[in-house]
């Protein structure tokens, strides 16, 4: 049986990145809309990617936990939620975000012009919720000056982090996705010496050598992100950009990390935000604090190139189409692809699906 293509969650870093979290509005007659682009997303990033092969455009769909109960139903991702806000030294929000899209290219115009192929076909179905456009700054450094991504797995420790297996075979292929705005009081950080930011990150900053144990502190942010868990350690996938509006004042870190469980990531943020042990936090947050906070669920590009058949079969009971309390119903549980191959079709060997 062929498996699932998984989306590019684990392509190259690249230069330029727009990510593009919208909701679905309020009408069923919606959803078909956002299926039907799920269905064809595939054929719009060859279309854009084609005019600048070197360019490497990707793009990952991802899709909330209520849009999947709207658009897909039954059977669903055995670890989808909407993400779990937490109170704790500092406070990680949860907000809005039907379906995210993280377009990743060398150039922005890439980006940028699948971004408007995107929002032109979703139409009046969709409102946006949050648009970031993301760039490299200097050596893969955010604009706290610090290195960032040097620990990222690659290749095959990549897709092991990341890509769904055995463990939810009907959504073997897929992954998850965390997002997270920080803004970062710049300021505030500039002023502190730079042994101090050292010890928060953990890592030596012009250098990016990291701090031997003996002088890395147990709260320095790249001790509170490792994970371990019966002796191997829990990775993650992150493709975090710098972006900012200078007249605004506005300097950020866009976070998005991948995994193939999002309970990897959500453990990362627990030991941030509240501390292992509870106190012991993230004082990185004490110069960053985050503006937005979503999870999605990445279905395999196989899935998304079947989801125009995708659709909830209709509930006996359920209201009309003009009802507009319709959308609060409970979608009746839909059948898993009848053949297991989901139409894996053109997407094998697509340059975009790597
Ligand atoms: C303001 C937001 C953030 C900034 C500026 C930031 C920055 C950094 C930097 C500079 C490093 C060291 C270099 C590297 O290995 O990449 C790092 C490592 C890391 N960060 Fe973050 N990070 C942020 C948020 C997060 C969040 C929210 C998570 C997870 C939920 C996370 C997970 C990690 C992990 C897993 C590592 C690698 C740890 C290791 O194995 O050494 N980061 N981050």
């Amino acid at each position: 049986m062929p498996s699932a293509v998984p989306q590019p969650v684990a392509a190259k870093l690249t230069r330029a990145a727009i990510f593009l979290a919208v909701t679905i509005k309020p009408d069923p007659d919606y959803d078909a809309v956002v299926r039907s682009l799920c269905s064809d997303l595939a054929g719009l990033v060859r279309a854009v990617g084609f005019r600048d092969l070197e360019g490497r455009l990707s793009c990952v769909m991802g899709i909330g936990s209520d849009a999947w109960d709207r658009l897909f139903g039954a059977p669903r991702p055995k670890d989808l939620h909407p993400f779990r806000e937490i109170h704790g030294v500092h406070h990680a929000v949860a907000t809005p975000g039907d379906l995210l899209f993280h377009i990743r290219a060398v150039p922005m115009d890439l980006c940028f012009e699948l971004a408007t192929q995107i929002m032109t076909r979703l139409g009046d179905a969709v409102a946006s919720s949050d648009e970031v456009h993301g760039f490299k700054y200097f050596d893969e450094r955010d604009l706290l000056g610090f290195v960032d991504g040097t620990e990222n797995p690659e290749d095959q420790a990549a897709s092991d982090a990341t890509i769904i297996g055995d463990e939810d075979a009907a959504f073997a292929g897929g992954s998850y996705v965390i997002v997270q705005k920080y803004l970062h009081d710049m300021k505030k950080w500039n002023e502190l010496p730079v042994e101090m930011q050292e010890k928060i990150i953990g890592r030596t900053k012009l250098s990016d050598i990291e701090l031997d144990d003996a002088v890395k502190p147990s709260y320095a942010h790249n001790a509170l992100t490792t994970i371990v868990e019966n002796g191997e350690e829990l990775d993650i996938v992150r493709d975090n950009m710098p972006f900012g509006n200078i007249s605004k004042g506005e300097f950020g870190t866009y976070f998005i990390g991948y995994a193939k469980s999002p309970h990897r990531i959500e453990q990362m943020l627990e030991n941030m935000f509240v501390g292992r042990p509870p106190g012991n936090y993230d004082r990185l947050l004490d110069f960053s604090h985050a503006v937005t906070g979503t999870l999605f669920f990445i279905p395999s590009a196989t899935f998304l190139e079947d989801a125009a058949s995708e659709a909830p079969a209709p509930s006996p009971a359920a209201p009309s189409l003009d009802d507009e309390d319709q959308t609060d119903a409970v979608p009746t549980p839909k059948m898993p692809p009848s053949d297991g191959s989901l139409g894996i079709g053109s997407l094998k060997g697509d340059a975009g699906h790597e």
